[in-house]
């Protein structure tokens, strides 16, 4: 696998570690991923294009809804979740960056590419560029990003602002590359105490701002946690290249 990037931004080390663990912990994002493919209104492209497509969640779901390709283009920043997801003749997998424009560019689909993304932009360093990078991939585009709703009682609790973008910021970057529909997703995971609460949080690869507070200063504000429900906010769009 060729790895082009020598460094990897924090959060793409924090999937890395804990790309052994991420299926187990991806719930929210395996629902995500059916909501977004569930939502596709044709049954064939020509090629799919999955953005930071992590052990393949997407891949999966399009299997399950029985869409077909004849050739799918599995991006992700991570070596370790790319191992993950399913191979095969007709998938090419790749170690890309979608913080740089410069990479992306080499995959440039036809009219009947479909570029998808799920729980991945979020962690985009620079929305613009890598919005503007994926418009000009292909016509069509469907994502589903993470919105600063994720988390919302405790970073509230913790005095922290959100490490991602508001929905308002996610409109906005889409805008200036896209005609889009937005539909605006809230999901809450239950937990049976606090302690599995915590370890959802370690381990699911979701966690960003949280990582800022320590371990110690983590496990008091779970203590003291009101809800026995994490929150997660997702902004799903449907998207044709301006
Ligand atoms: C929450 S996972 C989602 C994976 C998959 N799409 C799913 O629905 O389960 C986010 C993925 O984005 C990848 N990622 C984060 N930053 C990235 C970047 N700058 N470039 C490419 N992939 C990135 C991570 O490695 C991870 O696999």
């Amino acid at each position: 696998m060729p790895n082009k990037i020598k460094k990897q931004p924090h959060i793409v080390k924090g999937f890395s570690r804990f790309a052994h663990t991420y299926e187990q912990y991806n719930m929210i994002q395996a629902e995500v991923a059916k909501q977004l493919v569930s939502s596709l209104k044709e049954k064939y492209y020509s090629t799919v294009i999955d953005v930071g497509c992590g052990s393949g969640a997407v891949f999966k779901s399009l299997r399950e809804c029985s869409i077909r390709f004849d050739r799918f283009i599995a991006l992700d920043l991570s070596a370790e979740m790319l191992a993950l997801h399913p191979s095969g003749a007709n998938i090419i997998k790749e170690c890309v960056d979608f913080s740089s424009d410069e990479l992306l560019g080499e995959f440039v689909g036809d009219k009947d590419t479909l570029l998808l993304s799920s729980s991945a932009l979020q962690w985009s360093t620079d929305l613009d560029r890598t919005l503007s990078a994926l418009s000009r991939c292909a016509k069509r585009a469907c994502f589903a990003i993470f919105t600063s709703g994720t988390f919302k009682t405790l970073h509230q609790n913790a005095g922290i602002t959100s490490p991602i973008y508001s929905e308002q910021e996610v409109r906005a970057a889409i805008g200036n590359y896209y005609d889009a529909t937005f539909v605006l997703h809230s999901y809450q995971l239950r937990f049976q105490d606090t302690k599995e609460m915590f370890r959802y949080i370690q381990k699911s690869g979701v966690s960003g701002g949280e990582r800022r507070l320590g371990y110690s200063k983590m496990k008091r504000l779970m203590e003291e946690y009101p809800l026995d429900y994490l929150e997660f906010e997702v902004l799903f769009v449907e998207a044709t290249a301006i």
